[in-house]
């Protein structure tokens, strides 16, 4: 199975960058196909944590690894990873960048924040890293590619057509300083000396690796309910979140995906605002902060926390085309006596159903309906075989969604995740 997606199943934070460490042992090439330092996934290994913001999680096994055209890259954040990376003994000699991926500019972290400080109570609390405004320049063909950054002369007149028109936007809508030419200019044509190395045919490299027969782990950041086309628009990412997104952001063709593993906690978590209906409401929603360590990677902003929704996970099964699961987390679970889990929503008018609704006021109103199953009592996850309690829980997400559940996380070590 050479092509192999790895897709967040809910809003984020699932643990996808275990998992794909996990698996890319055993791959030849690990790659990021959308999103940029909105994202941070991290590994545990031996003790010690790692973050990573824009770099593929198969960085810590040594594996070639593609940040693909879909991305967005901060190159100052990226030089800092790199050289994090670095300074812990890890080589980043095999890191590809896309050429066609576009560069987050100063004026897209300014106008993220202004714009979410305007919009007040209405913001969708994003992570303020420039993410929409970056996408929204792509689709408008006003973005600068990272290929931009090694032709000075194309890289200079870029950044003046864009000035000309965000300096009026910071000045005269946002009340901001403008941006000034030359620092910018040359702080960027410094960038493009420490990026040239990495710059590669990152299209031509995946698709002959999955050609060739190699094993290739397409990571998806985010969350499948942060797509922008999907999710719970506008509380939504502005990338492709979904396993499809890896072709367009890869460069390559639907036929060479061959399977699409969704990570899933065995709750869920939400930063940022928009709608969630299994959040839980009084002291349980702290407990399970607090168990499972649930504060942004990226932002330490409190998760929000709620209980298993298989409504929004059959639509991820759905949206993707799981052929998979891993569930994680399922050790935060081990405190409670009683776990709620979500199959059917009730809708405004009474009726219920178990697939995610199409309109968003529908979605908005939905109230959980509960099944309730048993805890496990003690919390000891540590073993090769799950308690009854535990192996019924995963049982009935695999009997609810018709997929089994293939890994499950019992800790947030690289090792404590059995194998079913
Ligand atoms: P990602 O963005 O999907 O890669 O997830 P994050 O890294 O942002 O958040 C997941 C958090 O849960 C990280 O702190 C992981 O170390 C941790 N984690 C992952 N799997 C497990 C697990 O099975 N159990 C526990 N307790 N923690 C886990
Ligand atoms: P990983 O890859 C959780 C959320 C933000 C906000 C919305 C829009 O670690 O799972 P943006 O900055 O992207 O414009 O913010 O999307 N968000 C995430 N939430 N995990 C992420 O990434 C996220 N990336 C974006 O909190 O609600
Ligand atoms: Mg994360």
């Amino acid at each position: 199975m050479p092509g192999t997606v790895i897709v967040g199943a809910q809003w984020g934070d699932e643990g996808k960058g275990k998992i794909v460490d996990l698996l890319a042992r055993d791959s030849d090439l690990v790659c990021r196909y959308n999103g940029g330092p909105n994202a941070g996934h991290t590994i545990v290994v031996d003790g010690e944590t790692y973050k990573t913001r824009h770099m593929p999680s198969g960085i810590l096994w040594g594996k070639e690894c593609v940040i693909g055209a879909g991305c967005v890259v901060d190159p100052g954040v990226f030089i800092e990873e790199l050289e994090e990376f670095e300074s812990r003994g890890i080589s980043t000699e095999l890191v590809r960048l896309s050429g066609n991926a576009h560069v987050i500019m100063p004026w897209h972290l300014a106008i993220d924040g202004a714009g979410e400080r305007r919009l007040g109570d209405l913001q969708i609390g994003t992570t303020r890293r420039g993410i929409g405004p970056t996408y929204a320049d792509k689709a408008y063909r006003l973005g600068i590619r990272l290929q931009d950054l090694f032709e000075p002369k194309i890289l200079r007149q870029k950044i003046e057509v864009a000035l000309a028109e965000k300096n009026l936007w910071l000045e005269r809508v946002y009340g901001e300083a403008p941006i000034e030419l030359e620092e910018l200019a040359s702080r960027y044509e410094g960038y493009a000396q420490r990026l040239r190395p990495y710059f590669a045919d990152t299209s031509l490299i995946v698709d002959r690796a999955i050609v060739d027969g190699k094993r290739v782990l397409m990571e998806g950041a985010h969350g499948t309910l942060l797509d922008i086309d999907h999710g719970t628009y506008p509380f939504v990412t502005s990338s492709s979140t979904l396993a499809g997104g890896a072709c367009p952001g890869l460069g390559i063709g639907p036929t060479r995906i061959d399977q699409v593993i969704g990570v899933a906690k065995a709750y869920v978590t939400r930063v940022g605002a928009g709608p969630f209906p299994t959040e839980i409401e009084g002291p349980d929603q702290d407990r399970v902060r607090e168990l499972g360590g649930e504060f942004g990677t990226v932002t330490g902003r409190e998760r929000r926390c709620g209980w298993l929704d298989l409504v929004a996970l059959r639509y991820a099964v759905r949206l993707n085309g799981i052929t998979s699961i891993a569930l994680t987390k399922l050790d935060v679970l081990s405190a409670f006596a009683e776990l709620p889990v979500c199959t059917r929503y009730e809708l405004r008018d009474g009726t219920t159903t178990d697939e995610f609704p199409a309109h968003q006021s529908d979605f908005h109103a939905a109230r959980p309906v509960y099944e309730v199953l048993d805890g496990w009592g003690d919390g000891s996850l540590g073993g090769d075989d799950l308690p009854p309690a535990a192996r019924r829980y995963v049982e009935f997400v695999e009997h609810e969604l018709g997929v089994e559940v293939s890994w499950v996380g019992t800790g947030a070590e690289r090792e404590r995740v059995l194998v079913r």
